[in-house]
């Protein structure tokens, strides 16, 4: 039975790909399989507020609040949303919804929201699908909360759960599914148990090129099909490196994946680059660091300029000093974030 109305809330992470997606297909079913971590520091927070509507109607009916402020440039994004889930969760419409957002990281600080973001929300909406029906598994809440949330953005179905999370059908991977994230089903070496994430925020301006705009460009793409297998491999690869907690042969896979996607980007048609100068500062300072330290410190980066660095618990005294020494000097307004590995979404 539906309720008339009521509240529910999520806090759900971002995260940060090891094996980058970069490529899509219809309905957000991604071109080659990728793994991340989840992450800790940055979330979103979502509540939603839901009343029953007097009228039947064709029309979503919603406000959009946005750290306390009523936000309408943000509402395009969640109509697409609502009408991509809606044949999933039919009752949408019958509501009328206050949703009410906020981040944990400094807006337009160039970190990604749309993966918290868009896992929030589709776990506020599962909850209340929850609490209309009757007895829902846990395993199926969260798989369908990722299937929700892939709609929203793709990176997004990798945000319910933690450590790790798998997207994307892939042989050595048992239960890899194109419609949603699995918690990685493999043993994982502890050195990996509280891993840092050192977020540097490098440039907090607009990107000139969306990743909608970056996976359309790998239709045609003349590295695509390379690309792909690629990443299958570097699939493959991770499981005995994380099973064994062999970190050069991780450095080496995750830099790899890193620059790959910068690479792609720049050998598409229209080529771009996101990186600035700064982020290639930061890469050779983290390389020269690790040669002469003997430490297992190596970087990742998304669709932008910000560099993610990432290190070992057991090597964060020497690491982290660092870091603020020689890094937080390249970083606009000496702005960075201090996160983790972390387990998942929370209500
Ligand atoms: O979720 P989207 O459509 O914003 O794509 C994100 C793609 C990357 O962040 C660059 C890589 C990834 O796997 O998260």
């Amino acid at each position: 039975t539906l309720k008339e109305e009521g509240t529910v809330s999520y806090a759900s992470p971002s995260n940060i790909a090891l094996v980058k997606y970069w490529g899509k297909r219809e309905n957000q079913i991604p071109a080659n399989p990728s793994i991340s971590f989840t992450l800790a520091a940055c979330v979103t927070k979502t509540s939603v507020q839901y009343k029953k509507r007097n009228q039947k109607s064709n029309e979503f009916s919603f406000d959009l609040l946005f750290e306390g402020e009523a936000k309408e440039e943000f509402k395009p994004k969640i109509s697409t949303f609502l009408k991509r889930i809606e044949t999933y969760l039919p009752f949408l419409k019958e509501y009328h919804f206050v949703i009410n957002t906020s981040n944990s990281f400094p807006h337009s600080s160039g970190i990604a929201s749309s993966a918290s973001g868009m896992s929030a929300l589709a776990l506020c909406f599962m909850q209340m699908e929850r609490s209309f029906s009757e007895f829902v598994s846990d395993e199926d809440f969260k798989r369908k909360a990722s299937f929700l949330a892939r709609l929203g953005s793709g990176s997004a179905c990798r945000s319910i759960e933690g450590p790790l999370v798998q997207w994307g059908e892939t042989n050595s991977i048992e239960g890899s599914s194109n419609l949603f994230g699995i918690k990685y089903p493999y043993a994982v070496h502890n050195v990996f148990n509280n891993f840092h994430d050192t977020i540097l925020l490098v440039d907090k301006g607009e990107k000139q090129v969306s990743s909608t705009v970056g996976h359309e460009l790998m239709y045609g793409h003349p590295f695509a099909t390379q690309r792909f297998d690629q990443a299958h491999n570097n699939l493959e690869k991770l499981k005995s490196v994380l099973l064994e907690g062999d970190l050069d042969a991780f450095i080496r896979v995750i830099e790899s994946e890193a620059l790959t996607l910068h690479a792609m980007m720049m050998t598409s048609n229209p080529y771009f680059i996101l990186m600035k100068p700064n982020t290639l500062s930061i890469i050779n300072e983290i390389w020269k660091f690790r040669e002469a330290s003997k430490t297992h410190v190596c970087f990742t980066l998304d669709a932008g300029a910000n560099v993610h660095v990432l290190y070992p618990e057991n090597e964060k005294d020497v690491v982290f000093p660092f870091i603020k020494e020689k890094l937080v000097p390249f970083c606009q307004n000496g702005q960075y974030i201090c996160d983790r590995i972390g387990l998942g979404a929370k209500k």
